[in-house]
């Protein structure tokens, strides 16, 4: 047989719980990791959604996807979620923890207590509880991956997203811990995503002229993402094909924002 260079992407035989992936870039994710051929479970705080976004996903491709609701804040929702899982796919070899976001904060003094715990509980926390609650399945199987959603704003100055940039940067060292602390069980990874144009920027504060202005950044490539330039990031860290790799962050955001200091 001919040698097939594809096939340490496939995910026949992975068992997936994605978090946030009713739509935008879980979505695109829960497409190509059943696409690869991977039985997925979408977790979403809009459980219609969730359950209509993976119909859409199993019709188009084929494959097994499922959805449910789940507030992954909530440690007794995170536990239905993990049970559903392994009752309906036989166990769980890879987690993706999809979800996030943060509001805007333009004024850098004004950010209360409460702004930074809720932007810890939704974008640091809940990925440490749903790795925790996994872990046990994803010490029984090959191939065991945890892959994080992380942001280019934990890495570069986001001074008005302080609260969720300061939380992805402790998902980031989560990542990294976790990757150490699981050493020879599970691979632990973070893709940081650049702008992929959302309705969820508008709910963060974003006005339309921003948003215009976003679709053509001053990054390398010269232009925003979609959940698809993101999505092929995670099916490398979650499949085969990246086995020899843990502990890692990939940048995915068009080569980022170009810093010029004479123009
Ligand atoms: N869009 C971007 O430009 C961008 C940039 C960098 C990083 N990211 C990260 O990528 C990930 C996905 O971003 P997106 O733009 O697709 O987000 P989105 O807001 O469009 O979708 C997030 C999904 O998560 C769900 N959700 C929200 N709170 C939840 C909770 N408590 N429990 C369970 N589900 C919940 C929502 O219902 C929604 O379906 C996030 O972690 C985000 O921080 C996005």
């Amino acid at each position: 047989m001919a040698f097939d260079a594809f096939g340490d992407f496939r995910m026949t035989g992975h068992t997936v719980v994605l978090t946030g992936g009713a739509q935008n870039i879980g979505a695109g994710i829960a497409k190509t990791l059943v696409g690869a051929g991977a039985k997925l479970m979408i977790a979403d705080l809009n459980g219609e959604k969730a359950k209509a976004t993976a119909a859409d996903i199993a019709k188009e491709t084929g494959g097994e996807c499922l959805g449910m609701a789940c507030d992954v804040t909530k440690a007794d929702q995170i536990d239905a979620v993990v049970g559903a899982t392994v009752k309906a796919f036989g166990g769980i070899s890879t987690l993706v923890n999809n979800v996030g976001w943060g509001g805007r904060h333009d004024d850098p003094t004004a950010i209360s207590d409460e702004d930074f715990i809720a932007s810890y509980k939704l974008n640091t926390i809940s990925a440490y509880r749903m790795s925790m609650a996994c872990l046990p399945y994803l010490k029984l199987a090959k191939n065991a991956t945890i892959t994080n959603s992380g942001s280019m704003s934990s890495a570069a100055a986001a001074y008005d997203i302080l609260a969720y940039g300061t939380a992805k940067a402790a998902l980031n060292q989560m990542m990294i811990s976790l990757a150490h602390l699981l050493a020879k069980q599970v691979r632990v990874n973070s893709v940081l995503i650049g702008t992929v144009l959302t309705p969820g920027y508008a709910d963060a504060g974003i006005d339309e002229a921003m948003q215009e202005k976003l679709k053509n950044p001053d990054n390398l490539v010269g232009r925003a993402g979609s959940p698809e330039d993101v999505a092929n990031a995670f099916l490398y860290f979650c499949s085969p094909a990246s086995r020899w790799v843990s502990g890692q962050i990939v940048n995915v955001h068009g080569g980022g924002n170009v810093v010029r200091l004479f123009n």
